[in-house]
């Protein structure tokens, strides 16, 4: 492979914002707020948060150091820092993830945009409806047949797009113009969701702990939710990483894409928790709270305000929309540059081929919200079994895999370099702690939450 021939990012900033912007997705809107209103408000964001920083910094950094070390994807990179031995099937676990991700993530993309338009042309703020109305209309919308997959359709197509033009053209023009409008348009919407009277429940709900609804499950998943909104454990971070110059500083990349993930994650509670408890509804509505609950609020403020709930409720479904978009991207890349790397295919060909398998899936996966509702496996309906197989397993497995190769099987000067820079970023202090959490602190409690998820089944 000539490494000369790879694209790479214009610099530091570009590498943050296609990483946040991968990191920044569905997971931030859509899962957080209601696992947060499950699990016991702030009690779960205290676990959320040091599992971020203790486990998934660390495994995010591994992702970087092997890619950047590597300039190649999963597979390539694991066959030139361990030539020879079984490290690169770690690629094709990583080939293989984020392609089923990107295509379950893609049917819950598409109705996002179904609902941006709805939002566009008044729909989802029609103060006439009710909550039982908003609900039915869901449910009959994501169990039809048509509908759900030309959004699709749509969505997966315009992440093909993206990915088609490449790193600079495509990808770092894409997340570097999308990426700061996310913080800007859910500040707008925070900013409005706070003076809504009665909200401040809502904060405090998200600032004070109620420790016992914290069960063994609840930290599970609060961990499970950090894997999943870093985008670790499926070589995504990888991927992006290789694009980095060989001088960048990826220690920072790491931590200010963990700050920016995190930050998003809590802006999105503080957006929509406090319209939540304002429109006086339970935190706990689970996944429907983007799709049901939230039309209702926009409805109810809708009799009050109608300009202003419109134009929030537009607001909210673009975040939307362009949150999921810039994580898409990083999940086709992930595929994409294994066909490149390691297959020599054109990118426009990869795209096309990875885009109609993706589609495939993604149709199935819709199709198992409806006519295939009763087609299970190990009994769970597809779009879940994509879901559950995706995060609970290979996240985690990868997770521990990539932790363990850069911790025991790279060569710790290796490792210093490359988060160093050979030495010229003066992390004397620093290098030994990270260096401790990879090696030890990482993979022992994903060993022991990979143990406790199997015993809990
Ligand atoms: N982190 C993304 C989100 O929060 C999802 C994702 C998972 C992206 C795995 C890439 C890889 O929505």
């Amino acid at each position: 492979m000539n490494a000369a021939k790879r694209e790479t990012f214009g610099g530091r900033r570009a590498a943050i914002m296609a990483m946040a912007g991968s990191a920044i997705g569905l997971g931030n809107i859509w899962r957080f707020p209601y696992m947060v209103g499950r699990n016991g408000g702030a009690a779960f964001i205290i676990v959320y948060l040091v599992a971020a920083l203790l486990l998934c910094v660390p495994i995010f950094l591994s992702e970087g150091i092997i890619g950047k070390r590597a300039q190649l994807s999963t597979y390539g990179a694991m066959d030139k820092l361990a030539p020879g031995t079984p490290w690169k099937w770690l690629g094709i676990l990583t080939f293989i993830a984020p392609l089923v991700i990107v295509s379950y993530y893609s049917v819950v993309g598409g109705w996002s945009i179904a609902y941006q338009v709805r939002a566009l042309s008044f729909a989802v703020s029609d103060a006439a409806m009710t909550r039982a109305e908003h609900s039915a209309r869901f449910g009959a919308f994501i169990t039809s047949t048509w509908t759900p997959l030309i959004w699709h359709t749509v969505f997966l197509g315009v992440t093909a797009l993206v990915v088609k033009f490449g790193i600079r053209k495509g990808i770092e023009q894409f997340t570097k113009t999308t990426t700061p409008l996310l913080f800007f348009l859910v500040l707008a919407i925070m900013t409005y969701s706070l003076t809504l009277p009665g909200s401040k429940a809502g904060i405090d709900y998200l600032l004070k702990p109620d420790f016992s609804k914290l069960t063994g499950e609840a930290m599970l998943s609060a961990m499970g939710q950090a894997f999943f909104s870093l985008s670790i454990g499926v070589g995504c971070i990888l991927t992006y990483a290789s694009y980095m110059k060989r001088g960048e500083n990826l220690l920072a990349t790491g931590v200010g894409t963990a700050i920016f993930d995190l930050l998003f994650a809590l802006l999105a509670g503080f957006a929509i928790m406090p319209a939540v408890f304002a429109a006086g509804i339970e935190p706990d509505a689970g996944p429907g709270l983007i799709f049901e609950t939230l039309p209702f609020i926009f409805s109810s403020m809708g009799q009050i305000h109608p300009v202003i709930s419109h134009v929030i409720s537009i607001l909210f479904f673009t975040t939307i929309v362009f949150a999921a978009l810039t994580s898409s991207v990083s999940m086709l890349e992930a595929g994409v540059a294994f066909l490149v790397d390691q297959k020599k295919i054109s990118r426009s060909r990869a795209t096309l081929i990875l885009f109609l398998g993706c589609w495939a899936l993604g149709v199935l996966c819709s199709l198992s919200f409806g006519p295939l509702k009763d087609f299970h496996i190990l009994g769970n309906t597809l779009f879940d079994f994509c879901d559950k197989f995706s995060s609970n397993f290979v996240m985690t497995l990868g997770g521990l895999l990539f932790v363990l190769f850069v911790g025991w099987k790279m060569k710790k000067e290796d490792v210093y370099d490359e988060l160093t820079c050979g030495g010229r970023l003066r992390y004397g202090k620093v290098f030994k702690p990270v260096y401790f959490l990879i090696r030890w602190v990482a993979p022992i409690t994903i060993v022991v939450i990979f143990l406790s998820n199997i015993l809990i089944r």
